[in-house]
């Protein structure tokens, strides 16, 4: 054959394919979201989520050390609560003593360079499990952004780097970006959970946390998967009210829409591969049915190459020891 293009060419030896490889992972590119629980000594691990634990405080700071010398620079805290702390308002969420602004004083006092990003949203607080107020079986959208603008002031003053509002109500980028500045926290930046659909994937966070909600779903407040154009109009409100990174949530199922925000907006776009997406690969792999650190990988690299600079993995860990 006389082929003048012959791609294989550049596929012949693993030198030529490292030198045309268009997109590589790197350590930098991650956070690691972290389940934080009460008691000390302890840490449980999420039945689910096979090799992630909820950690209690003084655990959880060897964890992040453990993290810290594999690369690790950017940790996403959530707090596991007994029921009998949480409330129809959330307020645990602000209270100085309560363990997820304990953690985040601790990490950044042991750790002053690691960034502590935080999660902005009433569910893992709320007795009704859902991220907003709710009154007569509906979530309540402005009066549930003053207690994230009480959670958010908080959670800087605490030490937070980033926060991550992540709960879909409407305003809420401009709202948060306005309590902190007031609070003299110019500096703390916001990740916004901007196209964060009502997914299925979200399964095994749920039990991390018992956050599942107590009645309904998070259809009202949480995108459709049928719908992208929509997620150009969240991006861009969160782009207008001061968003410093935009989110899509989940990730593996949501690659297009990974693009089409890297496509629209210059802004760094992060991507969130989420619990449902970590067990799915897990699961597969202990029963043999696929290579798990090829899985894993591969998604990773996947999910980098739709356009996401910055990746929240439960992998975070496991990849760094193979990068
Ligand atoms: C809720 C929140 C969720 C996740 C992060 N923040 C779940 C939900 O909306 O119910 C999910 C993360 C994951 O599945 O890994 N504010």
């Amino acid at each position: 054959m006389n082929l003048i293009r012959r791609p294989r060419r550049s596929r012949q030896s693993a030198a030529i394919r490292d030198m045309v490889q268009e997109t590589r992972l790197s350590v930098t590119d991650f956070i690691l979201p972290v389940f934080i629980m009460e008691g000390q000594h302890t840490r449980s691990e999420v039945s689910s989520m096979p090799g992630i634990h909820r950690f209690s405080l003084d655990l959880l700071l060897e964890e992040i050390q453990e993290c810290v010398d594999l690369g690790i620079k950017t940790f996403d805290l959530f707090p596991n609560l007994s029921e009998a702390k949480k409330d129809k308002y959330a307020t645990e969420s602000y209270n100085p003593d309560g363990l997820y602004l304990q953690a985040i004083r601790a990490i950044k006092d042991r750790f002053p360079d690691v960034m502590v990003m935080t999660d902005v949203a009433m569910d893992p607080y709320s007795s009704d499990g859902h991220d907003g107020i709710v009154e007569n079986g509906k979530i309540l959208n402005d009066p549930t952004l003053e207690v994230l603008g009480k959670m958010a002031l908080a959670q800087a003053q605490a030490g937070a780097n980033i926060v991550g509002p992540s709960d879909m109500m409407d305003g809420r980028v401009g709202y948060l970006r306005q309590v902190l500045d007031e609070g003299g926290f110019h500096e703390v930046a916001i990740m916004s959970y901007s196209a964060k659909y009502a997914s299925a994937f979200y399964g095994p966070f749920r039990d991390a946390l018992d956050s599942a909600p107590k009645f309904g779903d998070k259809k009202t407040y949480q995108m459709n998967p049928a719908n992208s154009r929509e997620a150009l109009i969240e991006a861009q409100l969160d782009f207008d009210e001061g968003a410093d990174f935009l989110m899509v949530k989940p990730a593996l199922a949501y690659l297009d829409i990974i693009k089409l925000l890297n496509d629209n907006f210059h802004l760094p776009i992060a991507a969130y591969n989420v619990s449902g997406e970590y067990a799915m690969i897990k699961a597969a792999a202990q029963n043999g049915w696929l290579d798990g650190e090829r899985a894993m990988m591969e998604s990773l690299m996947s999910i980098k190459r739709a356009g996401a600079s910055v990746i929240l993995t439960y992998f975070a860990k496991e990849a760094a020891r193979l990068l």
